[in-house]
């Protein structure tokens, strides 16, 4: 039994949630961890928690979001934070990718949630794309655990983390074949990775192209377990062993 730690599970990509929870859970996919991104989505999040009792909830402001937010968007997180299937604080982070000029505005609105997750002893899942610096000098000044979704940096960046305490989100880039993730990612601990789709984004091979879901943590594990050398039962032992440390599930 595998656990998919980061989805994207909303009504705007997928017509039938039911069908796609149902498929994922009988090939083994039998959790899930929805990420909310926004207001919007992180009511959804909570409305499908509520629903399906394998599925699990992170809400928090995702950066892309920095300039439409509000504060009763972050009224409105706070106030759900101690929903028991409310499990995380994300997806939260920095992304530079587009554009610096909120870099100011990115770091306050990561700071206001970091804040949160140490008031409400929660972990975070944090988004970092063109970043590094700026996010492990904005995760270091807070009490903090979490995970490094969607990790693609450089083995001494993962090193830095490992050491943070944080845990590395592994997903379809790692099945990549341009890739050379995969070199970093087998000289590292499996104890602190977590296996994540990112649905509806970032599909494993040989499906690119086809919008990703949840059951294709299949895929990722089937590569993730080769690369290591070890069975599918031995990877999902040790990967549900590493979300039971990490997050109250
Ligand atoms: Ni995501």
């Amino acid at each position: 039994m595998f656990t998919d730690t980061h989805c994207h599970i909303y009504q705007e990509y997928y017509e039938d949630i039911s069908l796609i929870i149902n498929n994922a859970s009988s090939l083994g996919v039998n959790r899930f961890i929805n990420n909310g991104c926004d207001y919007k989505s992180n009511l959804e999040v909570l409305d499908l928690i509520n629903k399906y009792p394998n599925m699990y909830g992170a809400i928090g402001i995702h950066p892309e979001n920095v300039d439409t937010y509000t504060q009763s968007d972050l009224n409105h997180l706070e106030a759900n934070l101690t929903n028991p299937k409310v499990i995380a604080i994300g997806e939260i982070g920095l992304d530079y990718h587009y554009t610096k000029d909120n870099k100011d505005a990115q770091i306050k609105l990561f700071e206001t949630q970091l804040s949160l997750a140490e008031k409400y002893h929660l972990p975070v899942i944090v988004h970092n794309r063109d970043a590094t610096l700026d996010t492990i000098e904005t995760l270091k000044k807070y009490k903090v655990t979490g995970v490094i979704h969607s990790f693609s940096g450089s083995l001494e960046t993962a090193q830095i983390y490992l050491k943070m305490g944080f845990y590395l989100g592994i997903n379809g880039v790692i099945t990549f074949k341009n890739a050379n993730l995969k070199d970093i990612i087998k000289n590292l601990p499996l104890n602190k990775l977590l296996l994540e789709t990112d649905s509806p984004y970032l599909t494993p091979e040989p499906y690119r192209g086809t919008q990703n879901n949840p059951e294709h943590i299949i895929d990722i594990a089937n590569f993730v377990a080769n690369l290591f050398n070890i069975t599918l039962e031995e990877l999902s032992k040790i990967t549900n062993e590493n979300i039971t440390h990490l997050f109250d599930i």
